[in-house]
């Protein structure tokens, strides 16, 4: 008879990522026979007819709800998971920290710095544990760079480059979907990669003290969307009415860590060629480190001056010997979710927070927020200071 807790999920949205939260859930007993949890899926909430029956037909909930309030009320939900469009983020994790529910939000997990700093402060003083979808964290390959650099492999870190460069609005034709509207998705780029990068960097580096943004919106407009069509890949009615882009399809920020290192992050949604082009870059005194999400199971690392080699990871990095024996043998996205996953269950049956944090996505909300200001004036601004987090002491 196992001893393992018997966690309860309730997920609101059944997009790509509660699709891909509820696989991380079913998968990471699996991966983690030691995990002190195991997690049944008890009720999926999509307005959407087809999202509800794939989840209960295809994923195995029990339960299927149009409304979310009926996840966060039922009974035998333990944690949610909320992965729904940007604007419904702070209405939902708020009733989960009024309904006492830990939970795993994706990001960006605010629309601003106020919703994300009150989601924060509000499940800290419920003394709930929480996850954000930092996924690219979990990569061996960064959690073996992040050791390099603690460890002082590369020597004083002098430099960073972070590019999240993607082509998923590089369509004109791309539907104007809520992530282009200032009220529904917040930021644009910004928040929607570029907080993946500045967590990256913040991860690996420490903490970026100010910054000095540029944006630059470079399609305009945009067709309006037919029918309910919400994700990043939708496409508008050809010749049909078009409206505006609120928000920014390129962003640009120059960094100065509290360490003294300096970097540049740049993100664009409209890149044509890179594919999802995620490079994280190290520059030290002893050496330098190149990874990137496309070559997800590789690092680059050059610790003498005979220029890069690679490192194929394998046992020994990070977590993969909890998915594959032997170096060579690729992770794909998914484990990394299911690294997340296994990160949030441990943290709520432990008590202890180990997975990315609320706090976490507050810091990342901060660098956005601050690099908006600073494209908006021109001048240097500085990043406030977090309290709490997984990101600088984990
Ligand atoms: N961590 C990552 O790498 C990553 C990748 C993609 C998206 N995301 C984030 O995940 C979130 C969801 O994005 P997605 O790509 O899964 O979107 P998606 O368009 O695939 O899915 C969104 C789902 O929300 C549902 N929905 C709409 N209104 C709702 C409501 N009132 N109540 C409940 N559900 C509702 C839609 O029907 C749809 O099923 C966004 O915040 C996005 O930024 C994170």
């Amino acid at each position: 008879m196992s001893s393992r807790a018997h966690i309860g999920v309730g997920l609101v949205s059944v997009g790509w990522m509660g699709r891909l939260h509820s696989r991380a859930y079913l998968a990471a007993p699996v991966h983690y026979p030691d995990l002190p949890a195991t997690a049944e899926l008890v009720i999926a909430a999509d307005p959407d007819a087809a999202g509800r029956s794939h989840a209960a037909e295809t994923l195995g909930y029990r339960e299927t709800t149009a409304d979310y309030r009926d996840v966060l009320s039922h009974p035998a939900v333990d944690v949610v998971s909320i992965c729904s469009p940007n604007f419904l983020h702070h209405e939902i994790a708020m009733a989960a920290v009024a309904a006492g529910k830990p939970f795993w939000i994706e990001k960006p997990m605010g629309r601003s710095v106020s919703e994300s700093s009150e989601i924060a402060r509000s499940a800290e003083a419920a003394g709930l544990m929480t996850s954000v979808g930092f996924n690219y964290r979990h990569a061996p390959a960064v959690a073996h760079a992040r050791r390099l650099v603690r460890e002082g492999a590369l020597g004083t870190i002098t430099n960073v480059r972070v590019a999240l460069l993607a082509d998923y609005s590089a369509d004109p034709e791309g539907a104007l979907t809520w992530r282009f509207s200032r009220d529904r998705a917040g930021t644009g780029v910004l928040g929607d990669l570029l907080s993946h990068g500045a967590d990256l960097a913040q991860y690996v580096v420490g903490r970026i003290g100010s910054v000095s943004g540029l944006t630059e919106t470079f399609i305009r407009t945009r067709p309006l969307p037919s029918g309910d069509s919400t994700s990043h890949f939708s496409k508008g009615a050809r010749g049909g009415p078009t409206g505006h882009v609120e928000n920014e399809d390129y962003a640009a920020v120059l960094a100065r860590f509290d360490s003294g290192a300096v970097g540049v992050l740049e993100s664009s949604r409209v890149a044509i060629g890179p594919r999802a082009e995620y490079r994280l870059e190290v520059y030290g005194t002893g050496g330098s480190l190149r990874w990137d999400f496309q070559r997800l199971n590789e690092l680059q690392l050059a610790d003498d001056t005979a220029g890069y080699r690679t490192i194929m990871v394998g046992p020994g990095h990070g977590d993969f010997a909890r998915f594959q024996p032997g170096a060579g043998t690729s992770m794909g996205f998914d484990d990394l979710k299911t690294i997340e996953a296994s990160l949030f269950l441990r943290s709520v049956v432990e008590g202890r927070q180990l997975a990315p944090s609320a706090a976490d996505a507050w810091s990342a909300a901060e660098i956005v927020a601050a690099s908006l200001r600073s494209a908006g004036s021109g001048v240097w601004t500085s990043v406030p200071a977090i309290e709490g987090g997984t990101t600088y002491d984990a």
